[in-house]
C-alpha cells in the first residue's frame, strides 16, 4: 500500500488552469490521438439514446410492473445504462444537491484545498485517480466522500461551506440509498433470483457507498482531451445526477460512443463491475467517459454503490451450470478497487482480468 500514500507529482486543480485562461492545455492533459474524442462525430447525432424507465410502474400489483422489469433487465443486458423517471426523489432536493456543490467548487482555491486528498482513501478534494508518475491526466476536479456504511462515515472529509452542505449531502444520501434498494431488488428477481439476493450478497445493511462530485471547468482545447477517460464503473452500481444544461456523458455502444441526452429530473443508472461478476455476466458493466467543453462548465454528481469490503465475490451459485461456467474468479471490493485506485480509469480491463481461464 506505500505506493498509495501520496501523489507522484503536486496536484494541480484543473479549474485554476481552467481560470489562467491560457488558450492551450499542459501537454499532461493531451490524450493520444486513439483516446480523443471526435468532437463533431455522429455521437450528438444519434438519435438512438439509453433507455428510459418509469419506475412509477412498479407499483406491486399492476401490469405495468412486469413491463418495468422487463425494461430494466433488457437495458442492464443491452447498454448496461438507462434513466429513470418517477423515482420519488424530489426535484427540490436535486436542484439543491447541485446549488451546494457549485458552491462549493465556486469557494476560493485555498478554501477546496484545505480539503485536498491523498490517494490512501481518496476522500476530499481531487484532480487525479491513479498514481502513476507521468500520467497523462483528466480535465476534471471532483469531491469524493463515503457516505455508508454509517460507522465508515468521516466527517473530517467532508466540507463545512457553503452552508448547509452537509445536512444536504445526508439527505441526498439517503434517497439514493432508498433507490439503489429499490434497484437492486428489481436487478434480482430479473435475473431470476430471490428478491433481497443482491442486496444480501453485497454486505445486506453493511453496503457501502461513496458520492464523488465532478466538476469539469470549461477546456479551451475540448478536442485533445478527456473530462474523464473511458472506464466503468467498479462497484455494483451508480446513480448520477447529470449537468441540468450541458452535454458530455458518452457511453460506448458496440464500436460507438452514443452522447447521452440527460431527461430534465431524472437519474442516469449504469451497472458497476460487481454486477457483471455476480450476475455471470448476464448484466454487463458499459464503459463511459466525458468529453470536455469549451464553452461551459459541468457539474455531475455520481452516488456509487459497492460491496462489504471484505467479502469474496464471484457469480451467483444459482447463475452458474454447466452450461454456463463461472466466467469470473472471486474477489473483495477491498482488493478490486485498488486497481482503478493505482492504474487510473482504465476502459473495462480489469473485469476482463478476472476471467478465470
Ligand atoms: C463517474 C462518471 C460521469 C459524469 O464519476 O464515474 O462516470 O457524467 N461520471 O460525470
Ligand atoms: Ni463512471
Amino acid at each position: 500500500m506505500d505506493c498509495l500514500r501520496d501523489w507522484p507529482e503536486p496536484v494541480v486543480p484543473v479549474q485554476s488552469l481552467s481560470e489562467s485562461g491560457a488558450a492551450v492545455i499542459p501537454d499532461r492533459y493531451v490524450k493520444p490521438q486513439s483516446e480523443r474524442p471526435s468532437l463533431d462525430s455522429t455521437a450528438d447525432k444519434n438519435i438512438l439514446g439509453i433507455p428510459i424507465v418509469d419506475l412509477g410502474g412498479l407499483a406491486e400489483g399492476t401490469a405495468e410492473c412486469r413491463a418495468t422489469m422487463r425494461a430494466i433487465s433488457d437495458a442492464c443486458q443491452e447498454w448496461g445504462f438507462f434513466q429513470v423517471v418517477n423515482h420519488g426523489v424530489s426535484r427540490e432536493l436535486m436542484e439543491r444537491i447541485r446549488d451546494v456543490w457549485r458552491g462549493f467548487f465556486q469557494l476560493p482555491t485555498e478554501a477546496k484545498k484545505a480539503y485536498a486528498n491523498t490517494p490512501t482513501t481518496y476522500e476530499g478534494y481531487g484532480s487525479r485517480v491513479g498514481v502513476q508518475k507521468g500520467a497523462i491526466l483528466d480535465w476534471g476536479d471532483y469531491y469524493y466522500l463515503q457516505y455508508l456504511p454509517q460507522s465508515a462515515r468521516n466527517y473530517d472529509k467532508w466540507p463545512i461551506l457553503p452552508i448547509s452542505i452537509r445536512d444536504t449531502i445526508e439527505e441526498y444520501g439517503r434517497e439514493m440509498a432508498r433507490l439503489c434498494v429499490i434497484l437492486m431488488k428489481v436487478m434480482s428477481v430479473s435475473l431470476g433470483l430471490d428478491a433481497n439476493f443482491l442486496q444480501k450478497a453485497i454486505g445486506g445493511d453493511d453496503v457501502g457507498a461513496a458520492l464523488r462530485a465532478n466538476y469539469y471547468p470549461k477546456c479551451p482545447q475540448p478536442d485533445l482531451t478527456l473530462g474523464l477517460s473511458a472506464h466503468s464503473d467498479p462497484g455494483v452500481m451508480t446513480v448520477l445526477l447529470a449537468d441540468d444544461q450541458v452535454k458530455g456523458l458518452q457511453v460506448r455502444k458496440g464500436g460507438e460512443w452514443i452522447t447521452v441526452q440527460p431527461l430534465p429530473h431524472a437519474f442516469i443508472i449504469n451497472v458497476g463491475d460487481q454486477i457483471q461478476v455476480l450476475s455471470n455476466a448476464t448484466y454487463k458493466s458499459v464503459e463511459h467517459r466525458v468529453v470536455a467543453n469549451a464553452s461551459s462548465d459541468r457539474l455531475s454528481l455520481a452516488f456509487f454503490y459497492y460491496p462489504k469490503f471484505d467479502l469474496p465475490l464471484g457469480p451467483a451459485r444459482e447463475l452458474v451450470s454447466p452450461d454456463r461456467p463461472p466466467l469470473y474468479q472471486p474477489m473483495t471490493y477491498n482488493e478490486y478497487r485498488l486497481y482503478i485506485r493505482k492504474n487510473g480509469p482504465k476502459g473495462k480491463t480489469q473485469v476482463e482480468s478476472l476471467k478465470a481461464m
